[in-house]
């Protein structure tokens, strides 16, 4: 179910398209679906329902296959007629679970746990004790303990108003009896809505056996309704993540200031300092070390590379490699492509985009290398750059091995600097250089002896 305002987000954006962990929350939704194997995914959409729809399509693509289909609700009347709109597309067999676009959190297990009690014959409903049990479903049950019906906080008396146990808005049950049980809905009550919850009242009457699955875990049946909800939720995801990637022997400085927004994957003896951000894939070998302050995305960081504080990398769809060894940073820039081999040393404020490095390759300060392929060992000096663009077209440098390009050099490409070679500092080389040879293009030093600089003249 998707098709909700989500009024008290009070944004423009639909609310199950609001991102929780870098991804919209009704893709966590979508992920649980596939985590089941669901043969169908049904998407309630009405609330700004084309780019809903336009999101789900995207994250069919980049997964493996789940057939996403959708179903428009217009106007909302509520969650029994949300779930109306999904009869015609529904398959009349098999067990459908409902799930709700702004309940992210939910896990697998629980959720097969819930079909498990269903069983293909039974109403499941995923259930769970409430300190404050305000604004939810009640299960109200009989004196056997037996479920009776879900009564909607607005509807409840002040005795129903005392359960604890809430419903979470999930539940498991057979396609047939929920087509059946759907058309026999009407909005008699305190919101004029068609309640889907009014179906456990039509299986205890048609002998249908309700089970409850109480679970003790309030995180996975969380709601998001506000943006106070969303930031707690998000937080309370991170904390997970942070003792998930504690447990697998990462060490954290401070497990509360980490965010991870895709999948990390930690190697033993990695150390991670406070206020880092991981997105996308990343994956840091054994003994890697994470300084403070870091945004890393869609990077593999090898063996007992060291990133110092501040340094951004994001490999977007291409990657970077930080090969064995490796120093990067303080201050560093890795964009798509950086390919740094072992024992490779960038400094502060080098940027490195689409180049490779071979080993022991070095450029410690204020450096651009764009569309370069380095050999072993080159020293880059400071300030220096690929000019790699020529205002149409990207060009390559190619720096082979052993050279030594001094500082403030401008290497404009294409070009080829013959190994072993050095550059003169200062200089703008526009053509290839032999190896071996030292290189300087730059306007010769010349001094004026005993030169008298201009005297103010005096005031007439
Ligand atoms: C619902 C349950 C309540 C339960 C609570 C748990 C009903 C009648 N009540 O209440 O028992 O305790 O969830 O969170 O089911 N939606 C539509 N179309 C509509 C209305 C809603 O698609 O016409 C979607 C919403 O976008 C949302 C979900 O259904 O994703 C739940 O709707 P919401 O209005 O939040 O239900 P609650 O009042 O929270
Ligand atoms: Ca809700």
């Amino acid at each position: 179910m998707a098709a909700g305002k989500g009024t008290r987000m009070k944004s423009r954006l639909p609310k199950v398209l609001h991102t929780l962990a870098g991804r919209p929350l009704l893709h966590h939704v979508l992920e649980m679906a596939q985590a089941l194997r669901a043969r169908q995914a049904i998407v309630i959409t009405g609330h700004g329902a084309t780019e809903v729809e336009a999101s789900c399509t995207l994250s069919a693509n980049a997964t493996a296959p789940l057939i996403v289909q959708f179903a428009r609700q217009e106007p909302q009347l509520g969650t029994g007629h949300a779930v109306q709109q999904a009869v015609p597309v529904l398959a009349d067999d098999g067990i459908v679970v409902v799930l709700s676009g702004d309940v992210p959190l939910t896990q697998a297990a629980t959720l097969f746990h819930l079909i498990t009690a269903c069983a293909g014959d039974k109403l499941a409903l995923l259930t769970l004790e409430m300190a404050d049990p305000d604004g939810y479903g009640r299960i109200v049950r009989a004196a056997n303990n037996e479920v009776l019906a879900i009564v909607e906080h607005k509807d409840a008396d002040d005795a129903q108003r005392q359960i604890g146990e809430i419903y979470s808005g999930i539940m498991a049950l057979p396609a047939r009896a929920l087509k059946s049980w759907l058309c026999r809905l009407d909005a008699h009550n305190a919101q004029g809505e068609y309640y889907l919850t009014d179906i456990v009242k039509f299986a205890v009457a048609d002998s249908v056996p309700v089970v409850a699955h109480k679970i003790h875990d309030a995180i996975q049946v969380t709601g998001v309704n506000t943006p106070v909800q969303l930031a707690e939720l998000e937080r309370a995801y991170q904390l997970r993540q942070a003792h998930r990637l504690m447990e697998e022997g990462v060490r954290l400085a401070d497990p509360a200031r980490i965010d991870v927004r895709g999948d990390l994957l930690c190697a033993h003896d990695v150390s991670i300092d406070v206020n880092c951000i991981f997105s996308g894939k990343v994956n840091l070998g054994e003994g890697v070390s994470i300084g403070a302050n870091c945004v890393i995305a869609n990077a593999v960081i090898e063996a007992g590379a060291v990133i110092h504080p501040f340094t951004h990398i994001d490999g977007e769809e291409v990657g970077v490699t930080v090969g064995k060894g490796a120093l990067v940073g303080p201050f560093a820039r890795l964009r798509p492509g950086a390919m740094l081999g072992a024992n490779v040393h960038i400094g502060n404020f080098v940027e490195v985009k689409n180049s490779t490095l071979a080993s022991g390759a070095k450029a410690n300060h204020l450096a651009y290398l764009g569309d370069a392929t380095v050999g072993e060992r080159v020293n880059y000096g400071a300030g220096s750059i690929t000019a790699n663009y020529d205002g149409a077209n990207k060009h390559r440098t190619v720096i082979e091995a052993d050279v030594h390009v001094g500082s403030n050099c401008v290497l404009v490409a294409p070009l080829t600097l013959g190994a072993g070679g050095t550059v003169g500092g200062g200089s703008t080389i526009t053509r290839s250089t032999a190896p071996g040879a030292l290189t300087v293009a730059r306007a010769p030093q010349t001094s004026i002896p005993s030169w008298s600089r201009p005297k103010k003249k005096p005031k007439s």
